[in-house]
């Protein structure tokens, strides 16, 4: 494993997102509230350009006591990414799909040294193993 420095953290949009190409890898690196989180830019479903959608609130559903719908609300502290190709929504906190947990981001490990942004690559091998296990 290589660690990359991918820039300030203080020169970091909040909400922020920036994709960043290394070797044989595109890594998706978001900030939400003054915490980073880092994803391979690869969409488990069929491998689209996942990172790079939209950033929007995820929306939720509110159920009153008798079990009926109030409606949707967007989420006061939740936010998902959207994969452009098909739609599938992952938290940014997690990388987890809301409805099915076994589609998740591939998550690339992140820290702050100072003001500088390190990602640590995985190895090429482990790339080639994700890539041929769709979910
Ligand atoms: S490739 Fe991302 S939703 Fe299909």
């Amino acid at each position: 494993m290589r660690q990359v420095n991918i820039g300030s953290a203080s020169k970091f949009a909040d909400p922020g997102r920036k994709v960043v190409a290394c070797e044989r890898f595109e890594v998706a690196v978001f900030k939400l509230d003054g915490e980073f989180f880092a994803y391979l830019n690869q969409c488990p479903h069929m491998g689209g350009p996942a990172c790079q959608g939209k950033m929007i609130a995820k929306v939720e559903e509110i159920i009153a006591e008798d079990r009926t719908s109030k409606g949707m609300m967007f989420s006061k502290t939740k936010m998902h990414v959207v994969c452009p190709w098909h739609g599938y929504e992952f938290d940014i906190r997690t990388g987890v799909h809301p409805g099915n947990p076994r589609a998740q981001l591939r998550k690339i490990k992140i820290a702050v040294s100072g003001d500088d942004v390190i990602i640590e690559l995985p190895d090429v091998g482990e790339h080639a193993k994700q890539r041929a296990e769709p979910t």
